[in-house]
């Protein structure tokens, strides 16, 4: 964790053809009426594998709900949702966690850390559950690399929510998905250290060829993706190429 990460070079452009998150005519709507709230209003949305993809919109524009769909823990209200070469409407709840495991990684903004399990335990557990006879091995590299190597054997409360949240990406790191969600992953860091972990997603987007999918309030976050995606009232409003 130092400043000198703000100065690593810009992420290798990748240019895969394969198609990793592909959305149809995608609408969520929740509650009941009257209070029935439209969140998303048609989502078109192809993400070809290997892209680092930023997603902006005002506070509200459903940002938050479209990774939720996208990454299999909302279900669509209608259309359809492919995502890393599975076909979530045909898989039920306990199908889609499973195959989640492993492909699709997700940082969310609220940690979601198991509180009786230690920072290190948070990180290593899932990785035992997939069968890695190195859980621990990795899951301790994996903290020192968010800076958090000295931080091993504190349990959540005993965190503040900068290192919290430093936990829960290690946690999503640890398995190398080949699909990373982010949401606003950095919004509780302080600068340097957010800077630090966005280099540090960058670099596995670089090394692993994962595809990155972030949502930021951070122009220059944005600025560092292949592509921005931003989001208004529960419509894309733009796409384009990264400058
Ligand atoms: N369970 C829910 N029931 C009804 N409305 C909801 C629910 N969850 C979110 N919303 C509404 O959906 C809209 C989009 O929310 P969200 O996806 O969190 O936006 P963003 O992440 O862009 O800030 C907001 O207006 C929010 O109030
Ligand atoms: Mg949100």
């Amino acid at each position: 964790m130092t400043a000198s990460a703000f100065s690593s070079p810009a992420p290798a452009r990748a240019a895969g053809d394969s198609i990793v998150i592909e959305a149809r005519n995608l609408t969520l709507a929740l509650g009941r009426p009257p209070a029935r709230t439209e969140i998303l209003r048609g989502i078109d949305l192809i993400v070809h594998a290997g892209d680092s993809v930023a997603l902006l919109g005002p506070s509200g524009s459903g940002k938050s709900s479209l990774m939720a769909v996208l990454s299999g823990m909302e279900r669509p209200t209608g259309g359809s949702v492919h995502v890393a070469g599975l076909d979530f409407d045909r898989l039920n709840e306990d199908q889609l966690a499973v195959a989640r495991r492993g492909r699709i990684g997700i940082i969310l903004q609220a940690f979601h850390l198991l509180p009786t399990m230690t920072a290190l335990e948070n990180v290593a557990v899932p990785l035992e559950l997939a069968g890695r006879p190195d859980a621990f091995a990795t899951a301790e590299a994996e903290l020192e690399a968010v800076g958090l190597g000295h931080r091993l054997t504190h349990y959540p409360a005993q965190l503040s929510g900068g290192e919290q949240q430093r936990v829960a990406i290690a946690r999503a790191l640890a398995p190398r998905p080949p699909l990373l969600f982010a949401d606003e992953p950095t919004g509780n860091l302080d600068g340097t250290t957010g800077a630090a972990i966005m280099d540090l997603l960058f670099r596995r987007h670089a090394d692993t060829g994962a595809t990155l999918f972030v949502i930021t309030h951070d122009p220059n976050l944005a600025d560092r993706c292949d592509r921005v995606i931003s989001l208004a009232d529960g419509r894309i409003v733009r796409d384009g190429r990264a400058a």
